[in-house]
């Protein structure tokens, strides 16, 4: 069981007053999805999508994938691999539009005309960019730089006030507010400034206990397609202690496993566990196997819609020609708007 406690986060939650409210999200196609983008994104993504006042665009960040080395050979498996993962966490077709970035064009027309209220300085200075430089020295591209501000187009192509992502999107979704107001400011426009839409899994811990759960990080991560002895492995090489101290860790492989404890078998039981650190200690072969159990729980049905889906790829390619469809109706829409006010139309 996941606690699915949502919550919004900033003011003013929706710009769009007199019709559906809009959400956007994305997630890029560099590797297999983990509990990292279930939590933090996908299940506020399907929160939204049952929720009959929202309108909700969902796609693969492809083109936000490509600023990293990657290899184009297994690019397109790699793009249709999110896909499936959308689909068979429960992103339904009949009620999102699901589709892939690049297939609308109008992303990178709006960024480029976006471009032009943003400074050089202000994308140097995210941490994002700062930690993709120190990651890449090698590979630090023009790309990289306009990152946010083609994630900003993405939200605004559609005019949509929510955003479904993890805490680490929050200087991104900053820069989209700062896109909106500037261009709202200058031409009379009214884009929304979009809030993020965060769950209780806004961020998911590394399995190393060092940072975040990441694509990038070796040993990190547990992938929505992993079995029951794999989760049970992965968890396995989680670092603790002898069990027992004077206070609860609030840092490393413990804490990691205590967050997994709260997201997975819910509060009562973290603190039971939190009482026993201190007292009669927590045995952690136990632990790591019930945690287990409660992943797999949640994990399977989802890796059983996965099988039937990957039988029926016709299925699939369709449900990504409609979406690329429906998205670039409105998409460019709002181009059309925005080159106008800009004196390009
Ligand atoms: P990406 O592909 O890095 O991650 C996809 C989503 O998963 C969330 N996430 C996490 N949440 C909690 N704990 C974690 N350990 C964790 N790791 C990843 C991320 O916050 C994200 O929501 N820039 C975006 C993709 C994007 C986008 C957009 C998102 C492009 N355009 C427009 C929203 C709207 C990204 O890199 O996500």
């Amino acid at each position: 069981m996941v606690r699915n406690e949502l919550r919004y986060y900033g003011v003013g939650v929706c710009a769009t007053t007199n019709m559906t409210k809009r959400v956007l999200s994305g997630i890029r196609a560099n590797g297999r999805l983990h509990l990292g983008n279930y939590l933090g994104a996908v299940k506020g993504m399907l929160a939204l999508q049952e929720d009959p006042s929202y309108e909700t665009f969902y796609m693969v960040a492809d083109l936000h994938s490509i600023n990293v080395p990657y290899n184009p050979e297994n690019f397109q498996a790699a793009v249709r691999d999110v896909v499936l993962d959308y689909l068979s966490a429960g992103l339904d077709p009949e009620k999102s539009t699901i589709f892939i970035q690049s297939q609308v064009p109008q992303h990178v027309e709006l960024s480029y005309l976006f471009s032009t209220v943003i400074t050089v300085a202000r994308m140097q200075h995210l941490p994002t960019f700062k930690e993709k430089v120190k990651s890449y020295p090698e590979n630090v591209n023009m790309a990289l730089l306009y990152y946010p501000v083609l994630m900003a187009a993405d939200i605004l192509a559609y005019k949509a006030s929510l955003v479904p992502v993890g805490i680490d999107q929050e200087p991104h979704l900053e820069v989209a507010r700062e896109v909106a107001q500037k261009m709202n400011d200058r031409y009379g426009l009214n884009l929304p400034e979009p809030q993020r839409f965060a769950t209780s899994g806004e961020y998911v811990p590394s399995l190393t206990g060092e940072g975040k759960m990441a694509k990038s990080v070796e040993g990190s991560a547990i992938l929505l397609t992993d079995s029951l002895e794999t989760i049970r492995e992965r968890l396995a090489r989680v670092p603790t202690d002898s069990g027992k101290g004077e206070s609860v860790p609030i840092e490393g492989g413990v804490a990691s496993l205590l967050k997994f404890a709260e997201l997975f078998l819910g509060d009562t039981r973290v603190h039971e566990l939190k009482e026993q650190y201190t007292t009669s200690g927590i045995r952690y072969g136990d632990l790591k196997a019930e945690i287990a159990e409660a992943i797999f729980a949640e994990l399977k049905p989802i890796q059983q819609r996965r099988t039937a889906l990957e039988a029926d790829i016709e299925k699939v390619d369709r449900i990504i020609l409609e979406g690329a469809g429906k998205a670039r109706k409105v998409a460019s829409q709002t181009v059309v708007e925005v080159k106008k006010v800009m004196g390009l139309l």
